[in-house]
């Protein structure tokens, strides 16, 4: 209802770029039929995302794993690696890149999103400028990036993105998160969301809720269930169109050091609990982070929640690490382990692309 509501006022109201001062004439619901369709491809049966989008701190701690150093010819190396793998298309949906990442070419001098738009997955990109300590609310951050972002996303929409991400992070602790910290950075995704919607760029909304603590998989639910219910609040108030919108979420879980861990069928019906009390039908399509669970965790999870089905939204992955970390342990800086990355790349998106139905199960994991 409250989505619907929303597109017709804008129908009514025109295009918001009009409003806005730019020069576009064309109608409201054209931009969103393209947004509405984009988003539901990211979300197709079998695929799924690839977070690629490390900022140049993050990548520089993952090539520390490996013993790389972090220059741009090494990230660009990296990054054409993942992208030039083959078949990369089949299970990869889309790919998120960095402000870097989306402005650098292959050694075949075609530029990645043309590499990625060959291949048949659609280049996003994280126009977040990350989390930071939020003032006079100790241990919580809110994020950064709204300065200028109009103009970041008119540009990106130029370079080939169709998709965008922006990552609030919530943590829990003794009396955190706070109400105040979760609506700061739900009005911060909003005002994200209504600003992509504008420029044409389905907006990925991703509250993580950190799995650092002790706190136990209730704990997790509370504060998943608070943070989510407080962003879609703000994006209806906001009049984001929610069919051209994914979520990206954390799934529920207990804290890495909590004295109790739980199954992948406990995770997958708190998850879905959570998400079934908060997340409105009209999103087509959930996809979940990694977050710090292992590479067969993820997957294992979002398979249990995929076969138990009756969700009203497609479920689906937008992983970092559980798909690049067995790809950047093969490649260590070395040439002559490219394809043996690009094996292990693509057998994490074949794993993750059965999840989608159900369908996988760890002795595949062997068969390999
Ligand atoms: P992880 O899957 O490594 O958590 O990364 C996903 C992501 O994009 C975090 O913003």
């Amino acid at each position: 209802m409250g989505s619907r509501l929303a597109v017709a006022t804008r129908a009514a109201l025109g295009s918001r770029t009009e409003r806005n001062g730019h020069p576009s004439l064309r109608p409201v619901s054209e931009m969103s039929d393209a947004m509405r369709t984009t988003a539901r491809k990211l979300v197709s049966p079998g695929r799924g995302i690839l977070a690629a989008d490390e900022s140049t701190g993050t990548i520089q701690k993952r090539f520390d794993q490996i013993g790389v150093a972090s220059t741009e010819e090494n990230r660009r190396r990296y990054r054409q690696l993942l992208f030039t793998t083959p078949g990369v298309g089949e299970h990869i949906s889309g790919v998120i890149l960095y402000d870097e990442t989306i402005r650098q070419s292959a050694d075949d001098g075609r530029t990645f999103v043309q590499v990625l738009q060959e291949a048949g997955s659609i280049p996003g990109i994280k126009v977040d400028t990350g989390a930071k300590p939020l003032a006079l609310f100790p241990g919580e951050t809110v994020t950064e990036g709204l300065d200028g972002l109009r103009e970041r996303l008119a540009e990106y929409a130029d370079l080939g993105a169709r998709f965008a991400k922006w990552r609030a992070t919530i943590v829990i602790g003794d009396g955190i998160p706070t109400d105040f910290a979760i609506h700061a950075n739900a009005h911060g995704m909003a005002r994200y969301a209504a600003l992509s919607q504008e420029a044409d760029i389905v907006p990925i909304v991703e509250p993580e809720i950190l799995m650092d603590g002790e706190h136990d998989i209730a704990a997790c639910e509370d504060a998943t269930g608070r943070t989510l219910a407080a962003l879609y609040e703000q994006l209806a108030a906001h009049r984001v169109d929610l069919p051209g919108s994914l979520l990206k979420v954390n799934m529920v879980v207990p804290g890495k050091g909590a004295a109790t861990q739980a199954s992948d069928e406990e995770i997958a019906r708190a998850t879905i609990r959570c998400l079934t009390a908060h997340v409105p039908t009209e999103v087509p399509g959930v996809v979940f982070l990694s977050g710090g669970m292992s590479d067969e965790e993820s997957t294992s999870r979002l398979n249990e929640m995929n076969r138990v089905g009756g969700a009203p939204w497609e479920l689906s992955f937008s992983y970092g690490r559980a798909l690049q970390q067995a790809s950047l342990k093969a490649w260590v800086g070395k040439d002559a382990n490219v394809e043996a990355a690009q094996r292990a790349l693509a057998h994490r998106a074949r794993m993750n692309g059965l999840a989608r139905s159900g369908e996988y199960s760890a002795e595949l994991e062997s068969a390999a």
